[in-house]
């Protein structure tokens, strides 16, 4: 069990009856520490996460202190928020860990505190996982968002190809665009999108990649330098996000080429802004990536593991890993 705060004045009840060990308080606090609060996805998913908690609130009648903090890209910053958590009273913490690698001196420090900690979106190895049974990951099943992506693409082409392979070659040229060096996502989705689309029989030919670190902006610029050398023999994008897929969008919106004429751009989230441009017809699909439910199964876990129940309520849990599904979007005349 956490330590709890009584110096920080925090209460908790014990409820009458139930399993032993299990109890409910009614003030519980959650620490969270994010990697970048700019990233589109985190963004959105800490809105739900706040969304979150007040429902479980009401449901509960018992009050959450949700304390966010930025790391802003530092391993260093984040490892500090965790330990003033811990210090503060929280009785679990959630990390967007900056380094998924490097989560040893969070892990240490928890431990001797004895607070839970979940991980999430960013995912930590098995063997880091595995060495405190008080640690959880929530995330994704990271597998299925690359293959998701390849069988829209192989869809799209057996519904449009002529569309999709403008030269008519029967082959696909494509440039992929991928998150940030390291992180489990762009090293599954890079390699799942393209080996999908292959192993569905359609031919491909790379004409370029580059690591955009799951960032608009930086998207935008590498697909602007590919346009210049490549011009219109790009005919498909495949970016491991849905930013970046905006960012080759902004690309060819900035040249001013008419919508009708650009390659077809998938992307992966689902997030609103990337579902606004699946209406628009600018992203040619994407794969929905659960960041509210994640979320929301982040909160439930917290919440229990505060109140010290047993974890039954969970869904989509094996062992100590939360996963949640995918689904594919895709643009339809
Ligand atoms: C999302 C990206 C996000 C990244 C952050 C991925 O799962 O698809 O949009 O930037 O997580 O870690």
């Amino acid at each position: 069990m956490a330590v709890f705060g009584l110096a920080a004045g925090l209460m908790f009840v014990l409820t009458g009856c139930g399993r032993t060990g299990e109890r409910e308080k009614n003030s519980i606090k959650i620490g969270v520490s994010v990697y970048d609060q700019y990233d589109t996805f985190i963004a959105q998913l800490m809105e739900s996460l706040e969304e979150a908690v007040k429902e479980k609130e009401m449901e509960t009648g018992g009050s959450i202190t949700l304390e966010v903090q930025n790391a802003a890209g530092s391993q260093s910053e984040q490892n500090n928020q965790i330990e003033d958590f811990i210090h503060s009273g929280c009785d679990v913490v959630c990390v967007n860990l900056v380094d998924r690698t490097d989560p040893t001196m969070i892990i240490d420090k928890a431990k001797s505190a004895d607070v839970p900690v979940i991980f999430f979106n960013r995912e930590l190895v098995e063997e880091d996982l595995e060495r405190w049974e008080k640690l959880y990951y929530v995330g994704a099943v990271t597998l299925e968002s690359g293959i998701m992506q390849g069988e829209i693409v192989a869809e799209a082409y057996k519904d449009y190809g002529k569309r999709l392979d403008k030269n008519g070659d029967g082959i696909l040229q494509y440039v992929m665009l991928e998150g940030e060096a390291g992180h489990q996502d762009a090293i599954i989705r890079t390699e799942y999108s393209v080996n999908t689309i292959i192993e569905a029989g359609i031919p491909v030919e790379k004409l370029g990649h580059a690591i955009a670190n799951w960032n608009r902006g930086q998207a935008q610029s590498k697909m602007q330098q590919w346009m210049e050398t490549f011009g219109d023999k790009i005919e498909l994008v495949l970016s491991n996000n849905d930013d970046m897929a905006l960012g080759a969008i902004d690309a060819y919106k900035a040249a001013e080429i008419p919508l009708s004429e650009y390659p077809f751009i998938a992307g992966i989230d689902g997030t609103k802004v990337g579902l606004e441009a699946i209406q628009e017809g600018s992203l040619g699909a994407t794969v929905f990536n659960d960041g509210a439910g994640q979320a929301k199964e982040m909160l439930k876990l917290a919440y229990d593991l505060a109140a010290d129940k047993s974890l039954a309520d969970v869904e989509y849990m094996e062992g100590r890993y939360v996963r949640l599904p995918h689904q594919k979007v895709r643009w339809k005349e």
